[in-house]
């Protein structure tokens, strides 16, 4: 059994996926800029990596601005769980979500990831511990099936189990992950997208607080999902388009309309990113993030080489690239 969890905010109509290599917190703070209500995740945090890294704050910081944040961990071992639920806890994070749906061959060999789906009372053992060391939100992002476990009953039984365990969202990437055959980049494009899958589960399980996830990619289809479902995930599109998610607060969350250029994001940043400069001496960490803000403006590429370039070799300085965007800004972008 799991405890309750006390006062619990599962209901995000709008949230930014977990994707490894991307969602770090420099670009979580970009995001914010753009939404300040969306959920946020984290990248992917193996349990066992956490525990046994003596670098923990590596894995763990985030800054202020980023809240609401969950924090996805991967693992299949509930000893483990006990202990990353506490620090996810302590390290103030507002949710913890378990990973069900990585197919790499590395994840699969732990047996973690999109196999869990093949282990619910498992993976339901996982939940609790979250759950009872936490007393946060615990939500699950899930496939549709893995290989031949493809059936709806079982995609359904598998929820229920977790349910009973006490997860409090369900994440459904509506397609199947095949873990024989596919890499990871292939087993988000291949398999088929089955909404029509996710929306059985939901109206099997009105009760149930079901997320959809794949292949948004503007906010008109955002509207239309949300009609049927508790939210939607948004992963590809919100990195390499950020800003085509600026109206998530007017649209979604009923908030006052807010002009959201690419010049004013990074006029925003520069004291955030003046102060990494200082303590790291580099800001490619941040301005990789920064150079899908300039899509579709004329000078883009001009403008993405020169801080790429600059930015690698460390020779950026922070007064380039406020110049830099005050010359967005005097283009109207
Ligand atoms: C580069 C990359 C890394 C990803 N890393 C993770 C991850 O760490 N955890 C996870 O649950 N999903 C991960 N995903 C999957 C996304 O969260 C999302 O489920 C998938 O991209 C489908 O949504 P989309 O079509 O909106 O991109 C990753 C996706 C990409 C593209």
């Amino acid at each position: 059994m799991f405890n309750n969890t006390n006062s619990i905010d599962i209901f995000h109509k709008i949230s930014i996926a977990p994707m490894m290599d991307c969602t770090d917190k420099h670009f979580r703070m970009l995001m914010r800029q753009i939404s300040s209500e969306a959920l946020l995740y984290t990248e992917m945090i193996v349990a066992q990596s956490l525990v046994f890294s003596n670098q923990k704050a590596k894995f763990l910081d985030f800054n202020e601005e980023e809240h609401p944040i969950a924090i996805q961990f991967g693992g299949d071992d509930p000893q483990l769980f006990k202990e990353v639920a506490k620090m996810a806890k302590d390290w103030g994070y507002d949710e913890i979500n378990l990973n069900v749906g990585c197919p790499s061959p590395r994840v699969s060999a732990g047996n973690f990831g999109a196999s869990l789906m093949n282990s619910p009372y498992k993976t339901a053992k996982c939940i609790e511990a979250l759950k009872n060391h936490s007393n946060l939100p615990v939500t699950v992002k899930h496939r549709i099936g893995v290989d031949n476990n493809d059936s709806f009953f079982n995609l359904n039984q598998f929820v229920r189990t977790l349910d009973l365990a006490g997860a409090d969202r369900f994440t459904v990437h509506a397609r199947k992950a095949i873990l024989k055959g596919l890499n990871p980049k292939d087993n988000r494009s291949i398999p088929p997208l089955r909404y029509d899958i996710v929306t059985q589960l939901k109206e099997v399980n009105p009760n149930l607080t079901i997320e959809i996830n794949g292949g948004f990619t503007n906010i008109e289809q955002c509207t239309n999902a949300l009609k049927k479902f508790d939210g939607v995930m948004i992963g590809r599109s919100a990195y390499k388009h950020p800003l085509r998610w600026s109206l998530i607060d007017e649209k979604f969350y009923g908030k006052e309309k807010k002009i959201i250029k690419a010049s004013s994001i990074i006029l925003d940043l520069i004291p955030y990113i003046e102060k990494h400069i200082e303590k790291y001496g580099s800001s490619w960490e941040i301005c990789k993030h920064l150079i899908n803000l300039v899509e579709s403006i004329p000078m883009a590429k001009k403008w993405r080489n020169k801080i790429t370039s600059k930015s690698i070799k460390k020779e950026l300085k922070i007064d380039d690239l406020s110049c830099s965007a005050k010359e967005l800004k005097n283009l109207g972008f």
